[in-house]
């Protein structure tokens, strides 16, 4: 009995140890891990430090990045997982100022703003994907450019082109980046001044014919124009009006990038933050998640295809929240096209 107890004991003391040397142990290897971990992801991303302060100080938020992560994701209780990707070396303030770039303006003129009535659960699909119905074209990156407001409009316009027209052009960003002064370039811009845009245009080039720059440049002008719209609508602010207008086509929605939002990696991202909105981005479907029966938007992003889930998003549908979670159904549009 007492050798028993005192094997017991020892046994206890042995795993208290072994426990707390193993702790030590694992914290010196990590120093060490996430140096080398920063080293392989600068690598990886082609980044490059104009100094040794510099990297210190990049490699400091690296560092806090990568642990929030790890701690996010072993915390193993939400719907969605963070990672590491081009932005890790950035905090989100550091981020949001460089990447995204929405600006809500004045409206150009009295705009029309749709109503679908309510929704009706028996005819609508239950899922939608509008990239598999070959209406939208691969991911594409703004770069250190606030001009998501340029790509989002893009999106929407070959959306609508593919399905009125069936084809499926990719579109000029730069065009509009350029050329719709009463925007910001890559300081910000709205949705309601680049669809004008492209009406009073009588279109927008295709992207090959004036290419991508990540800056603003004068306005060139374009012989042809590869897609035309005939005007744009607003979509009330509500998930309902929202599910009924994607269901036409896919649509321009702003949203509130916050906190965790630039690490996402993939799940149904469901952190609200009831910011103003700052970054645009593409609806394009919804559906609900085969293992919890989770329901959720599809979003296109423009941060390229290293970014989140290849490109993409999910994010918390029907949230309960009024607008939606991160203001999804609070500013959303889309171009029409007359037949
Ligand atoms: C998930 O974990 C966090 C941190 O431990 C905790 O604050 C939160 O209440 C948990 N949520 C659920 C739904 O268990
Ligand atoms: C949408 O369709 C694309 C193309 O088929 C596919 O790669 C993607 O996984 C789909 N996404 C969802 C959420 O169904």
């Amino acid at each position: 009995m007492a050798v028993t107890l005192a094997v017991k004991l020892l046994f206890a003391i042995c795993i208290i140890f072994c426990t707390s040397a193993f702790q030590a142990m694992s914290r010196t290897l990590n120093a060490a891990t996430i140096a080398g971990t920063h080293e392989k992801w600068m690598e990886k991303h082609e980044r490059t430090y104009a100094d040794d302060a510099e990297k210190q100080k990049r490699f400091k938020i690296f560092k806090e990045n990568l642990q929030y992560i790890e701690s996010f994701n072993n915390a193993g209780n939400k719907s969605y997982k963070l990672g590491l990707n081009k932005f890790s070396d950035l905090t989100a303030q550091e981020f949001i100022a460089s990447y995204t770039g929405l600006k809500i303006s004045n409206l150009p003129k009295p705009s029309k703003v749709a109503s679908f009535g309510p929704l009706n659960l028996d005819e609508v699909p239950k899922r939608l994907n509008w990239t598999e119905k070959g209406a939208v074209t691969p991911v594409k990156d703004q770069g250190k450019c606030g001009s998501c407001w340029a790509f989002s409009t893009v999106a929407a316009v070959e959306g609508i082109t593919k399905i009125k027209k069936d084809t499926l052009p990719s579109l000029s960003e730069q065009q509009l980046v350029d050329c719709v002064t009463d925007n910001h370039g890559c300081d910000g811009g709205s949705a309601d001044y680049a669809f004008q845009y492209i009406v009073d245009n009588n279109g927008i080039a295709k992207e090959k014919d004036y290419p991508y720059q990540e800056m603003q440049g004068s306005c060139q002008s374009v012989s042809s124009t590869a897609a035309q719209i005939t005007d744009f609508m607003h979509v009330p602010a509500d998930e309902e009006q929202l599910q009924q207008a994607v269901i036409k086509q896919p649509v321009y929605v702003a949203i509130s990038v916050c906190d965790d939002f630039y690490q996402y990696q993939e799940g149904v991202y469901s952190e609200h933050c009831n910011g103003q909105l700052n970054h645009a981005v593409t609806l394009v479907g919804y559906g609900t998640t085969d293992d919890d029966g989770k329901k959720y938007w599809l979003v296109k992003n423009s941060w390229g295809e290293s970014w989140g889930d290849n490109g993409y998003m999910k994010l918390l549908r029907d949230s309960g929240i009024p607008g939606g979670l991160i203001g999804i159904a609070r500013g959303a549009s889309y171009p029409t096209i007359d037949n």
